[in-house]
This record gives structure tokens, sequence and C-alpha cells, in this order.
């Protein structure tokens, strides 16, 4: 059971951000002072008065192992809870521990007129806090997830925790969990795994272990093979195996499995539940989420398609480890897109290289997802602002197509934004210097920045026409402005966007 615990100083805010952060995780909260007051009977204040703080410590420890074997929850510690080895061990043995911290001015004002329900800081409120301050400085320090809460609403604090958790629960689209870490378990029975061969080669045998399903099915690996005839595949194996309506799919992979195993279960007896387990940079901070499934067709890339959400997507970082160079440069693509929409933070991150990257994947697998969740959390439907996704894609969609998939998808979208950036500079939408700060960031990560030289562009244009994108008279671009900010315009004269 993983358990979310906030820890911190006192007046950090654990408990209301403890609220809002259950609320937006949909899970329930739990105030640790309180279930030891109500367990007790009296409150803090008279249990240190009558008992003295060891006393306490001891409820503290006691009601910690009771709320542990319940289900998952928020829970805000006491500001000492964990002073106690033993209790640090249990709760990290349980859990995930981030630390509030803040500025002793913002303690100070959030204490004022407190002190009385604190008995550690009855007196003179700013001797005593400092005191405390300076007494558990190196305990609190030794905490490695934490944020800083000052100047933020308790709402932007538990969206910080969020995304330095990558935990997430989506609701504009049906509801459903997303979670960064350790694959361990599943909460849901009778299932079958759909991978490629690839994925299988190296994550098969382990997630069937883990998960212990034993069902699965095998298709050939890459953007060739999505097409209706693998559908068609997995619609009659989910049959062979006995899948029913209440059966889940299981799809272990990148984005070509994701989309397909997410369409074959939309449209299996009327719509059956699927989980994603991404597998591919790619898909981690971007296929995976907002319940876009489907194929492809020869005329052009995903066609045919539905919105179909997960029940539940699970990224652990670690399988990014067997992840052939290519693959994992081109997801970077997608990453330096989130970072140009709306995380200049994340693209600054981005710039610094490959070798930095490498080094820092789950944290780049966390921040590139926090920009997508919120965009489509926004605007499931595309009916506004999530067409800010497409940056990059009505070009590099279309050059994916013309190379005949010779090309990645990321390294097409990165081709496809330096386009569009440069586009957006000469009709001067675009402030200065994007152009060179994206085209430096594509090629600190290694990817490509031109539309191959002999690619014929009138080929490039009809590819545009027939992505689905288009609308009756112009085609809709999503175009970087600044590093952080992107619009959305309306082109109609093609030439004109890639040819310079
Ligand atoms: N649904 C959406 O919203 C959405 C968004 C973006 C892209 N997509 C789609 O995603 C697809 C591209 O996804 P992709 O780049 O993940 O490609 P992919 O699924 O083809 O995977 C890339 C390659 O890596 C291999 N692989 C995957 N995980 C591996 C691992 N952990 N170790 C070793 N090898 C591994 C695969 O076998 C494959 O050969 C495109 O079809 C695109 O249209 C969908």
């Amino acid at each position: 059971m993983t358990h979310i615990f906030l820890y911190g100083p006192p007046g950090t805010g654990k408990s209301t951000v403890g609220r809002k952060l259950a609320l937006n995780l949909k899970l329930p909260f739990i105030d640790l002072d309180r279930v030891i007051e109500t367990n007790a009977g009296i409150s803090i204040p008279q249990i240190m008065e009558q008992q003295g703080e060891p006393a306490f410590r001891d409820l503290e420890s006691a009601a910690l192992k009771d709320l542990i074997a319940e289900g998952e929850s928020v829970v805000a510690l006491g500001g000492g809870a964990l002073l106690r080895q033993e209790n640090r061990a249990f709760v990290e043995s349980n859990g995930k521990v981030v630390l509030l911290v803040a500025e002793l001015a913002t303690l100070l004002e959030r204490l004022q007129g407190e002190s009385g329900n604190r008995p550690l800081l009855t007196g003179d409120l700013q001797e005593k806090l400092s005191t405390l301050l300076a007494k558990r400085g190196e305990h609190y320090n030794s905490f490695s997830m934490l944020i800083h809460v000052d100047g933020k609403t308790a709402e932007q604090n538990a969206r910080q925790v969020q995304d330095i958790l990558g935990w997430h629960h989506l609701s504009a689209m049906g509801e459903y969990d997303v979670r960064v870490g350790e694959i361990k378990t599943l909460p849901f029975a009778s299932s079958i795994i759909v991978t490629d061969e690839n994925v299988a080669r190296h994550y098969l045998e382990k997630i069937q272990t883990v998960l212990q399903v034993s069902k699965s099915v095998v298709i050939p690996a890459g953007e060739a093979h999505k097409n209706l005839e693998t559908i068609s595949h997995l619609w009659k194996a989910f049959l062979e195996n006995g899948l029913d309506r209440k059966s889940t799919v299981i799809a272990l992979g990148g984005g070509v499995i994701g989309d397909m195993a997410g369409f074959a279960a939309a449209t299996y007896m009327r719509g059956i539940n699927w989980i994603g387990i991404p597998t591919t940079l790619l898909s981690m901070v971007d296929a995976s989420l907002g319940g876009k499934t489907g194929f492809d067709l020869p005329e052009g890339k995903n066609l045919i398609g539905s919105f179909y959400p997960p029940k539940l997507v699970l990224a652990d970082p670690s399988l990014l480890l067997t992840l052939p160079e290519r693959e994992l440069i081109s997801g970077m693509a997608e990453v330096v897109k989130h970072g140009i929409i709306s995380d200049p933070e994340l693209f600054e991150l981005c710039s610094r290289g490959m070798d930095w990257v490498k080094n820092n994947l789950e944290e780049i697998v966390k921040r590139a997802m926090a920009v997508k969740i919120k965009v489509i959390e926004e605007d499931p439907y595309e009916k506004g602002f999530r067409a800010a996704l497409n940056l990059g894609h009505t070009v590099g969609h279309a050059v994916e197509l013309v190379s005949k998939f010779e090309l990645r998808h990321g390294e097409a979208i990165a081709i496809g934004i330096v386009a569009e950036a440069k586009y957006a500079a000469r009709v001067g939408l675009a402030g200065e210097g994007l152009v060179e700060a994206v085209t430096e960031s594509f090629k600190a990560l290694g990817l490509p920045i031109q539309i191959p030289e002999a690619m014929p562009r009138e080929e490039i244009i009809q590819a545009m026409r027939v992505d689905k994108k288009k609308n009756a008279k112009a085609i809709r671009f999503a175009l970087p402005v600044e590093i952080g900010r992107v619009e959305l315009v309306d082109v109609s004269d093609l030439e004109s966007v890639i040819i310079e």
C-alpha cells in the first residue's frame, strides 16, 4: 500500500495542502494529530501537559501503525512525527514522504495567534520556532523530496506535490489514475497483456510475474504494423483467450502498442477496460495520456480512432534503460515540445543535452507528463487549447509519412517544430531568439532540425492536407510565440509554412 505522507515544520500547511491533495487524487485524507486526539479523547496540548512528550510520541507511533494498515491515503504528519527512527522507517516502507518547507517569516506569519494549540511553541513564538528549526534542521534536511510553499496557494502546493511524485487523477475524460513508479500490483483481475516482440523480450515475463497475468499476445514491433490487420489480430486473440466484458487489456509498450491495444479494447464487445504501461519515453510523457487510441491507414497516420481513456497508467522510468538510444532521443522531441508549450524550466533542462537527460529520466518524465495532463484536463476533447499539443505535428506527421517511417516519430516532430517555429518567426508571431533556442535544444539532444533535402516538398504539403487536423478552409497550427507559450493559428497557404 502506498500512502503519501506530508511532513515538515509546524506552519508549513501540511493539513491544508494534504486536504487539497487528497481531493485531487480522490484519496482519503488523514490528519495524524487529529487521530491521536480522537484516540486519546483529549487535545494534544493536554496530552503534552498531562503525560509529557515521550507519551505523545508513543501515541503517534501507535496511530501511524493503525492507519497504514488501511487503504491508500494522504497523511498530514505532526512536525516531529518522524524524529523516531522507527516511525521514519515505517512510513518510508509504506509510502512516499514529501517535506514541506518555508521561510521563517512565512511560518511566523501563519503561526501568529496559534501557539496556544502548539505546546512546543508556547511563549515567545519567534524564539521557540527558531530554536525548534535549528534543533530539527539536520533531520528535515535528510528528506530528499521537498517543496517550498512560500508565496503559493494550497492548491498550487498540492499540484507541486503531485508533480514531484508523478501521481495524478484525471477526470475530464473518464476517471483514471496516472502514477510514476515501480510496477507492483494491479487492482484488476482477468487480464491479457498486449505487447510487441521487442518489449516482450525484455519485460513480458517479469511483468507477468509481478502482475500475475498469464495471458499475453505479442505483435510485431513498429509503426508499419499499426494497422487494421493488427487490430483484427488483437480482437481475435481476445476472443481466443476468452476475454469478456469484465476483462482488462494491459498495453505494455510504446505509443504504437498503447494506441492499438487501447483501440482494440475500445471496440471489443463495445468496450472493455484497459491499462497503460508505457515503455518508451514518448509514450510515458505523451501517448499514454489523454485517451486517444487508434491506428493508421495507408493515406495517413491515426486516421481511425476513438477517445477511450485507460483505467490506469503506470509509468516506470526504469523500463527506459533498455530503450534504444534513438528511441530515447526521439521521445525527447515531445518533452521539448511540452517545455515550449508551458514549462520554460523543463525546456532549459532539455537544453542540457542527452547525458544530463539520461541521468535524470524520472524528473524528465514527471515534468513532461505534468504539462500534458494539465492541458488535457482543461480541454479533453480538443475543442480548444489541447490543439497546442499539435505543435510541430502538422509538418511532423507529414514528414514522418513521406519518409515512409524511416524517421522516428519524435525526429519528425523535431523537424516539424523547427519548421513551424521558423514560420512563426517569419509571420512575426515568434519572439526574437525563439528559433535559435529551439534549434540549439534539439541539436544538444541529437535531434534533426531540417526537412531532408531530398524529400519532395509537394508530397509533404499533400500529406499535411490529408492530416486529420485539417478543417474546411485552412489547417490549424499550434505556433510557438515564446518558450512557454503557443498560439493556435489557421493557415491556408501551406507552401509558406515549409518553403522558406
Ligand atoms: N495516443 C496519443 O495521444 C499519441 C500521442 C503521441 C504519439 N502517439 C503514437 O505513438 C506512436 C509512437 O510511439 P513510440 O515512439 O513509443 O513507438 P513504438 O511503440 O513503436 O516503440 C518504439 C520502439 O521501441 C521498442 N521499445 C518500446 N519500449 C521499449 C523498451 N522499454 N526497451 C526496449 N525497446 C522498447 C518498440 O518495440 C519499438 O520498436 C505513434 O504511432 C504515434 O502516432 C500517440
